[in-house]
């Protein structure tokens, strides 16, 4: 697959200017985005002149089809090392750049051994790739999103007071499944009236009643990508203060989003939103940074929070999803993910957030 090939070549631009002549890549997500293979047990080893990708005799045949840039090669459990060292000796490369945060310290000890090859530990090495999504990673996050609000909009009309938050949650799943989503991209987050306050209130056995909040926070993974999205709605009637927390998060979460562009730091996003909840008087119940980048992992690289250190890029894939809990009371989240653009932001997420009274 060309897209394939293009992320092999940017890894080698940056294996070389990092001085690692040959790379193992272990980490399942690194492996699946830069290979194609979902299968669960796999070893890239990417050189200038090659790249080779080893499993267990469960996976030739799916790897040999899912990952035609790479040669597959066959070990037996003990011989993985004296593979590796053949493919570094024929390339003609006398070291072995290791992830440091992926690797168990058992599996170092073992490379030492076996290895003749020098060991060099690296760090953020595809995650800096990956966190730049290209075109089609894009176009199946967008899927992700739209297989989410889909099955959104088709469980709403069935909420009503009785039900338990697990029976309701257990439609949403059933339907992001049916829309093609291979499984969640997380556990899926419904929790009302009091439980509202917990920021990751899994769908529980509580029972639904009239004027709960419930917060729906949920997603589907879509050939190997996941989408994030979090509404709070009110069953039966919202109650003033409901309003007025529901529109503090939501004036929060809006110009927050308006703050998404290139060169805006994920301090100051983060910054923009509880800044509002501060001045509302609720800065002491928004307790979470703002957002998270998104991609092949629900949680990645970019941050939106009080300690980010990253700036905002085209192709940075964030959440923004500022929220007020009030423990015994309940809670509002609103979330959306986004794709930073040229001029701003591409919002995932087409649903309303206005705020929704199912009665
Ligand atoms: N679903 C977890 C989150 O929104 O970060
Ligand atoms: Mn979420
Ligand atoms: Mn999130």
């Amino acid at each position: 697959m060309y897209t394939i090939g293009n992320r092999i070549n940017k890894l080698r631009q940056l294996m070389q200017e990092r001085q690692l002549p040959a790379v193992l890549i272990v980490r399942p997500q690194n492996r699946y985005y830069l290979s194609g293979f979902t299968g669960s047990n796999a070893f890239l080893v990417i050189t200038d002149k090659s790249a080779k990708l080893i499993t267990d005799f469960r996976y030739t045949e799916q790897a040999a089809k899912q990952c035609p840039d790479y040669q597959v090669m066959l070990y037996k459990r003990t011989d993985l090392y004296e593979i590796i060292d053949n493919i570094l000796t024929d390339d003609e490369v006398r070291s072995l750049g290791f992830d440091k945060k992926f690797t168990t310290y058992a599996t170092y000890l073992e490379m030492k051994e076996k290895l003749n090859a020098e060991t060099v530990p690296f760090d953020n090495l595809v995650e800096k790739i990956r966190i730049l999504k290209d075109p089609e990673e894009i176009e199946l996050m967008q899927k992700a999103q739209t297989i989410s609000e889909t099955a959104f909009a088709e469980v709403l009309p069935m909420i009503k007071p009785g039900l338990r938050e697990v029976d309701i949650a257990i439609e949403l799943e059933y339907r992001i499944k049916k829309l093609g989503a291979s499984r969640l991209a997380f556990p899926t987050i419904a929790a009302s009236g009091q439980r509202s306050s917990l920021p990751h209130g899994r769908a529980s056995d509580k029972v639904v009643e009239y004027g709960d909040f419930i917060t729906f926070d949920f997603g589907s993974y879509y050939q190997g990508y996941c989408s994030d999205m979090t509404r709070t709605i009110v069953v039966g009637e919202a109650s003033e203060k409901q309003k007025k927390i529901y529109n503090i998060v939501l004036k929060a979460q809006l110009e927050s989003l308006e703050a998404c562009k290139p060169g805006a730091s994920g301090k100051y996003v983060d910054e923009v939103a509880r800044t509002i909840i501060d001045a509302a008087g609720y800065g002491e119940n928004f307790g979470h940074g703002l957002g998270h980048g998104v991609g092949k992992m629900v949680h990645e690289a970019p941050s939106l929070s009080t300690r980010s250190e990253d700036i905002l890029q085209p192709g940075h894939v964030v959440t923004v999803e500022p929220g007020i809990y009030i423990p015994g009371w309940g809670g509002v989240r609103i979330e959306d993910m986004v794709l930073i653009t040229e001029n701003g932001y591409h919002n995932f997420n087409k649903y309303s957030k206005e705020l929704m009274i199912i009665d």
